[in-house]
């Protein structure tokens, strides 16, 4: 039995959902064209190491580096580990935790943490948050990892700052790299000037390299989520491999065979010539949830760029928004079948969820409930996922079947790198370019510019 995770997009078909809302078969073969020329280009500029994302898996020493830095770290009985960064650099570890680990795991014993530390992701400036999670972990138990690529980001560097105070508060100068790992881009002639090198320098902490032609929505697989991975005990090596198989999966330059063009091809015709202008990302397992977060950025701050790669004003994206099955069928699915027709609605199955919870023969003496009587807590999961599917092309709504076997690092590592893959295909497309956020960068520099203002008129 393939553990590979697959993709079935023929619920998009005009034959399925009418040609007014899904693709017909001159449409794909046109849309197929299209993507082999663009496959040819991705080999060529993959050739160049254009895009690192595509490499990192193949890192093998710096996984070892990685394995053997977190052993260290958690011989030294480490009970915390703060993430402090934001965006990219919080949002791939977030999706790895909540997937392997589950659900509440902070609330675990260490025992059943089998040691590993708990994990606090600080991927925002909300004083009380920040405050809370301060007051839970003390510093002589904790280890924090700043994570910036471009070691200048003001909530990571406010967020750090704070952190360094407490430390030197709390423990001798000479001890903070006991409890500090920073994580930035590399020093160089065409590297950014990252403020995190000379405080890695002051404090003698250990430093992870993020590569220059890796962005942060695309290093998950980088130190950026490897490490607090390794940390958190999950088989990086596992994660690789999922990287490994699906690389080679999403090499192959039939539209057929591949799922990464399957899903960018599908987004892409249906956004253009259908008016799908929201992708809707529904995991029905709640340890997929921050995988539909992780993948709201992806695919938002990839594809919502104003010019195209010739420099006319496009405003291109769509908008994605994550859901949860079955949760969000008491909340968003009125809308997704009775509401505007604009929606593609990614579906993610889980076949095994590695527990069985059976549903209790008893109360015979109510007979309405013998439909669910004897039968388990995941069959009527996969009975609701089946409805809402069934409901959904019933009025003429696409959608996209992801399916994964069970939930482990190497299904969670394919359905991540497919989806970068993906991302990177829709950027051809589209022609626009898929890996910088000029309407990001902005935001921050007017943020700092206001901050030194105030303080100028504060003097
Ligand atoms: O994907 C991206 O590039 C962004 O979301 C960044 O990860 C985010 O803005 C944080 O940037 P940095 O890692 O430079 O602190």
């Amino acid at each position: 039995m393939s553990k590979n995770v697959s993709i079935d997009i023929s619920l998009c078909h005009a034959n399925k959902i009418s040609p007014s809302h899904g693709f017909t078969d001159k449409e794909l073969e046109v849309l197929v064209k299209q993507i082999k020329d663009y496959h040819n280009e991705i080999l060529q500029e993959r050739k160049i190491k254009k895009y690192g994302f595509f490499e990192l898996y193949k890192d093998k020493d710096t996984k070892e580096r990685i394995k053997k830095v977190a052993a260290d770290f958690l011989n030294h009985g480490i009970e915390n580990l703060v993430i402090l960064g934001i965006g990219g650099s919080a949002l791939g570890i977030t999706a790895l935790n909540t997937a392997l680990n589950g659900p509440y795991y902070n609330l675990l014993s260490r025992e059943c943490r089998k040691g590993s530390p708990r994990l606090f992701v600080m991927d925002n400036i909300d004083p009380t948050t920040f405050k809370r999670v301060m007051e839970l972990c003390p510093p002589e138990k904790t280890l924090y990892n700043a994570i910036s690529k471009s070691g200048e980001t003001a909530e990571t560097m406010c967020q750090l700052l704070i952190i360094l105070k407490e430390l030197e508060n709390s423990i001798s100068p000479e001890k903070i790299k006991e409890h500090l790992v920073i994580t930035t881009s590399p020093k160089g002639e065409n590297a950014p000037k990252s403020l995190l090198h000379p405080i890695a320098e002051k404090y003698g902490t250990i430093q992870f390299e993020i590569p220059l032609n890796v962005g942060g929505r695309f290093s998950v697989f980088s130190p950026v989520g490897l490490f607090p991975a390794s940390l958190l005990g999950f088989d990086i090596d596992a994660l690789a491999e999922g990287c490994a198989e699906m690389d080679t999966i999403c090499s192959n330059p039939s539209f057929e065979n591949n799922p990464a063009y399957q899903f960018a091809g599908t987004h892409y015709i249906l956004d253009k010539d259908k008016g799908k202008k929201i992708s809707v990302m529904m995991p029905y397992s709640d340890r997929l949830k921050d995988i539909a977060d992780w993948y709201c950025q992806l695919w938002a701050e990839s594809l919502g760029k104003k010019d195209d790669i010739d420099g006319n004003e496009i405003f291109n994206g769509q908008t994605p928004v994550k859901a949860l099955g079955v949760t969000d069928q008491h909340s968003q699915i009125q809308l997704y079948r009775e509401g505007p027709n604009d929606k593609i609605i990614n579906m993610v199955l889980v076949k095994n969820f590695g527990e069985n919870l059976p549903v209790p023969k008893i109360l015979d003496e109510i007979p309405e409930l013998e439909y669910i009587r004897g039968q388990s807590m995941g069959d009527l999961l996969h009975a609701e996922f089946q409805g809402t599917k069934d409901a959904l092309t019933l009025s003429q709504r696409p959608v996209v079947l992801l399916q994964m076997e069970e939930i482990s690092e190497y299904t969670v590592a394919q359905l991540l790198y497919m989806l970068e893959v993906a991302t990177a295909m829709a950027g051809k497309l589209y022609k626009i370019n898929a890996f910088n956020q000029p309407g990001v960068e902005e935001g921050k520099k007017i943020a700092r510019r206001l901050m030194l203002e105030k303080k100028q008129n504060l003097c």
